[in-house]
Parts: C-alpha cells; structure tokens; sequence
C-alpha cells in the first residue's frame, strides 16, 4: 500500500463517521495498523483509532508503554462484550483534539473481544488506564469523541477553547 495515512483533526468529517468490520485480515490491513502506531508513537499517544487516519474499518492501536517498554497491539473489530456498572471519572485528551482535556465518566472494567493481526479470536478484561483507553478508541469506531461524553455546557466550554486554540496557531 502506498497510501500514507495523517492524523485528522476536529472537525474532519471521517471523525463522525461509523467505521466498517473488517472481513479479512489482509497486508493492507496490518499496513494501516502500523502505520497507526507510527502516527500514535510521533505524537506521545497511548491510543489511535482508523477514523482519526481517515479510514473507515474497525482498527484500534493501544501502546499504554508502561516503564517505557513498548507493548504495541493492534486490534480488529473491538467489541465491548461486558461493561461494569460502576463508572470513574478520568483526565482524557485526543490526538484529534490537540491542547484539551476533561474527566470524563465510563464504567471501571470493561471485557473486550477483537481479532488479533494474524486473525485469531481475543479477549482482554481490562480496568485502569487500558479499560479508559479501549472505550475511548472504540467510541472513535463509532463517531463518538470523549467530548460527547461530556454534559452540553462542559462540551461547549471545552470546544469554545479549542477554536480558540486553533484559531491562534494560524
Ligand atoms: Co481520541
């Protein structure tokens, strides 16, 4: 694939979009999973999902580097199988909504099935940064940013100061 892939930033389109399964794991495929990564690792991401490249199939990447190893998965139609019914707010930003962020609520462990790269079935039960992580990027999947998460008056505040932050970078 010669396609090379840019993170899209608020408000682009494809950010709204609700991102397709995959069928079959293809080069193609793990081609666009790295070079997620590569785009994740550039701009000191923990998380990137397809949307925020501009591509429309169900890819997430999650590197959360604990003690600066590196531990790169790719993950293929995420799904949330199991959700808790207790929720904790947490500080979250975007790469997509560069200079923000906001506690947002979600439920404290979640238990997520994914195709792995060469294909195989996966599951993770997760709680902490990686359960926060995993709905953040398959809320991407679906349209959904952290900040349709908020209540109307935070996501306004919080868009109002990001135009203003754009505005000033030109
Ligand atoms: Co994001």
């Amino acid at each position: 694939m010669d396609q090379t892939l840019q993170l899209q930033i608020y408000p682009k389109q494809c950010l709204r979009e609700k991102s397709n399964e995959i069928i079959a794991i293809t080069p193609r495929i793990i081609n666009i999973g790295q070079q997620m990564l590569d785009i994740m690792y550039t701009n000191n991401g923990v998380g990137l999902a397809s949307n925020q490249v501009g591509i429309l199939e169900r890819i997430i990447v999650i590197d959360l580097q604990i003690d600066d190893v590196k531990n790169p998965i790719i993950l293929i139609n995420p799904k949330i199988i199991k959700e808790s019914k207790h929720k904790i707010p947490t500080e979250e930003g975007c790469l997509s909504l560069p200079g923000i962020s906001e506690e947002v609520l979600r439920p404290d462990s979640v238990e997520v099935e994914y195709m792995d790269i060469k294909g195989e079935k996966q599951t993770i039960i997760a709680d902490g940064l990686m359960c926060v992580c995993l709905q953040h990027e398959i809320d991407h999947l679906n349209g959904i940013l952290f900040v349709d998460r908020l209540s109307n008056m935070k996501k306004k505040l919080i868009l109002n100061k990001f135009n203003k932050l754009m505005k000033n970078k030109d």
